[in-house]
């Protein structure tokens, strides 16, 4: 009896191994959902922190002088789905954190109609400190913060990326593109060493000035929610 059960166990591992059943279980898109698991290296965590405190010590920023809080993150850092906006607004320079208003509402139901939320990914934006008045970036700003973010997202490492609206499109993907043709596209994108698929959908802000168009961002949303990774 010991004997047959022993070699049922044997040919079933075989059969695992034949079937490369570690493979498949982990290419599975829905993985991404299970882990809720914040605790990071401590390699990642003092690069986050190295960075947090270079973009909180520059010099000559008039975007920093006049906001009351740096901007860098929320959510899990260690989420292999990292979405950026594009600057903070008033609630967010209130309280320090990335998409905490009305377009962070949004934000938060577009994601939980994929069945993901704040813990599940990572957040941040081009800009770290609110531009006065919620004026759009310069693309002098842009410039300024463009390898801080590129070095963010090195050292997330996500396997997407997500980029709400077209301030954070252009300035990852560049001004030749319209978002009107680039959304529900992926795009393979190198960060230093960061490999990643890029996906640029519809700002929450510009779907709640033009709700119809919720309708292409569900389908961008399906693609993140189907992606194997
Ligand atoms: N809009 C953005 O792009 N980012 C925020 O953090 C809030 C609103």
């Amino acid at each position: 009896m010991i004997k047959k059960n022993t070699s049922h166990s044997i040919k079933l591992i075989n059969y695992y191994k034949l079937i490369n059943h570690n493979l498949i279980y982990n290419n599975k898109a829905i993985n991404r959902y299970k882990k809720d698991n914040y605790e990071i290296s401590a390699n990642k965590a003092e690069n986050l922190e190295k960075l947090k405190k270079t973009i909180q010590n520059l010099k000559n920023c008039s975007l920093k002088e006049n906001a009351k809080n740096i901007v860098f993150n929320d959510g899990n850092p260690k989420s292999k789905i990292m979405l950026l906006g594009e600057a903070p607004g008033a609630n967010e320079d209130e309280e320090g954190l990335p998409f905490v208003g009305r377009a962070g509402m949004l934000l938060d139901k577009m994601l939980a109609s994929i069945n993901l939320d704040r813990k599940k990914v990572y957040i941040s934006n081009i800009i770290n400190f609110r531009p006065p008045e919620n004026r759009k970036p310069t693309e002098e700003e842009i410039k300024r913060y463009l390898p801080f973010i590129t070095k963010h997202i090195e050292i997330i490492n996500p396997k997407i990326l997500v980029l709400l609206g077209s301030t954070a499109m252009n300035a990852i993907i560049g001004n030749e593109v319209v978002i009107s043709k680039m959304r529900g596209k992926w795009i393979k994108k190198n960060f230093g060493s960061c490999k990643t698929n890029v996906i640029i959908t519809f700002h929450p802000a510009f779907l709640l000035r033009q709700p119809a168009q919720k309708k292409m961002a569900w389908i961008d949303l399906k693609m993140i929610r189907d992606k194997k990774i």
